[in-house]
């Protein structure tokens, strides 16, 4: 997908004289978000696109924050934004997303994109849940009629995934249940899945005997754990026990390696339609 975003991409860059660009805003060092930076900035150049990170210390005030949010807003030569989660404690998200100009927020997460995404008329719908719709299309994953067990009701990823696979048309269509900590009897809705999506943030929540055999599992999860046997200190793990899920699903995304790299082809692909979006009648 990258390869063929590369040359769409390219295509761009030779029309208008300009590529299309990228601006992600990191408040702080967490250290996982950090590298997501790091990993969106290096697909973004690598795909053709100008690729530029706002750092700002983690004791930036909220208000700093929406100024390097609207000052990216006015600027015609950005037309991705995104603001890199979660934020610092002292600030409110939700604040600072809606101060994204909604035709530049490639993250997807302004009200007004949630909105259209669950009137069935998505601009950008968030990255996470697009790139897991694309690996069934990609897959061959038949969705349409399938029951889809989502577990996770975030607006990131649970919550924006369920509208788009209640949607009409490929790679949607299916019965969707989400599940969060309120849920009974997880286990029993989970083993009635022909489609399970773990995107809990809790390391090994769905053990092998919660899935129905034959069932396709993605692992949205990315949990760090100790693990002193690494110089690092610690591996990641998902929300799937992979060992055991292994013998009983179909087909099963790795962590790492499954969604997150599909995450980073969708917001390429985002921006890529901001970009085209701006130019469009220039
Ligand atoms: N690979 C990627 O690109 C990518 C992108 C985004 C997120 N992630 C990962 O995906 C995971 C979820 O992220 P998020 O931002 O959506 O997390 P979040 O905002 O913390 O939401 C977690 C959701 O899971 C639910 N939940 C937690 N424990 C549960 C349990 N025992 N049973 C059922 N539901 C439970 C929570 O329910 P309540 O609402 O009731 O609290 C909540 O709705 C994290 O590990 C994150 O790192 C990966």
């Amino acid at each position: 997908m990258r390869a063929r975003l590369a040359g769409e991409i390219e295509a761009f860059t030779k029309r208008f004289g300009i590529a299309p660009s990228l601006s992600v805003v990191l408040v702080g060092e967490d250290p996982a978000s950090v590298t997501y930076v790091g990993a969106k900035e290096k697909a973004s150049r690598e795909a053709g696109m100008i690729s530029e990170a706002v750092r700002l210390p983690a004791t930036s005030s909220k208000d700093r924050v929406i100024t390097a949010v609207e000052s990216l807003n006015r600027d015609p030569a950005r037309q991705g934004i995104l603001v890199q989660l979660p934020l610092p404690r002292h600030i409110d998200p939700d604040v600072v997303v809606q101060a994204i100009d909604p035709t530049k927020d490639v993250d997807g997460l302004h009200p007004y994109n949630l909105g259209l995404l669950l009137a069935g008329r998505p601009r950008f719908a968030p990255a996470t849940p697009s790139g897991i719709q694309q690996l069934l299309i990609e897959e061959n994953v038949e969705t349409s009629g399938a029951h889809v067990v989502i577990c996770g009701r975030s607006n990131i990823v649970g919550r924006p995934l369920a509208a788009i696979l209640l949607g009409r048309g490929k790679g949607a269509n299916s019965t969707v249940t989400v599940c969060h900590t309120g849920t009974r009897d997880l286990k029993v809705i989970t083993r009635s899945a022909d489609i399970l999506v773990a995107a809990a943030g809790q390391p090994d929540l769905i053990r092998g005997d919660m899935i129905r055999p034959g069932a396709v599992v993605i692992d949205v999860g990315v949990n760090r754990i100790n693990d002193p046997g690494r110089k690092s200190g610690f591996r990641l793990v998902g929300d799937v026990k992979f060992d055991e899920a292994v013998d009983v699903a179909s087909l099963i995304t790795p962590v790492p390696g499954g969604v997150g790299p599909m995450t980073i082809a969708m917001l390429l692909r985002n921006t890529l339609v901001a970009a085209l979006a701006s130019r469009a009648g220039k």
